[in-house]
């Protein structure tokens, strides 16, 4: 169990209204809770960013960033749920991401990443559950400096997954999204500064 407490912040790669991943971000932000953590879920839909531009930039960081960083900078850990689009990451993840890495006042570029924990899982309602898009996205976390978690969790036949309290049907794969929240929450714990 934890011994202290460490904020977990949860998100989708997705925006849309009846996003599964949304679903599946918002149950593991309550695992996150009931397992001794702390946990806020944002949906990106409330943050709209522009697609990166360096000229955008340049002009000043867009007001929904600046609130996305404030954000971020509050949590020690993220956990992600992205669908893949065509087997890689969506470009809404992509670019949040992006928008986040950059240097801004005095956070130098990727500063705000540094030392945070990450873990992702991944829902389709096709049969491999966004499999494809999972490593691709562990690999840009830890290029973005992140220490991301083994054994992402994908969740195939999203469509049909959960019930009508937000949990998942399926025993075996609600124990898997336990076993990875619990480790963010333990890892958070022990392994801060
Ligand atoms: C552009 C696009 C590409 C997609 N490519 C894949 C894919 O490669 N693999 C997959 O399992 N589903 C794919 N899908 C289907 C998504 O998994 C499905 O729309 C899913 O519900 C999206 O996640 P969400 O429910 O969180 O919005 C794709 C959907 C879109 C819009």
């Amino acid at each position: 169990m934890a011994s202290s407490t460490q904020k977990v912040l949860v998100f989708a790669g997705s925006a849309r209204e009846a996003s599964l991943n949304k679903q599946l971000a918002k149950l593991g932000a309550k695992r996150i809770e009931a397992l001794g953590g702390e946990a806020t879920f944002i949906d990106l839909k409330d943050y709209p960013c522009p697609l990166f531009d360096e000229d955008i930039e340049t002009q000043g960081m867009p007001e929904n960033v600046v609130k996305l960083r404030e954000i971020l900078a509050e949590h020690q850990g993220v956990l992600i749920a992205s669908p893949e689009y065509n087997g890689f990451i969506t470009p809404l993840l992509k670019n949040t991401l992006d928008w986040l890495s950059r240097p801004y006042q005095e956070t130098p570029g990727l500063g705000l990443f540094a030392g945070k924990w990450a873990a992702l899982v991944g829902a389709s309602p096709g049969g491999l559950g966004g499999i494809r898009a999972l490593p691709l996205g562990q690999q840009l976390l830890a290029n973005l400096g992140l220490i991301v978690l083994p054994q992402p969790l994908s969740l195939p036949k999203a469509g049909s997954a959960f019930n009508d309290s937000g949990a998942l049907n399926d025993a075996a794969t609600g124990q898997k999204l336990d076993a990875l929240c619990q480790r963010l929450v333990d890892v958070m714990a022990n392994n801060h500064p």
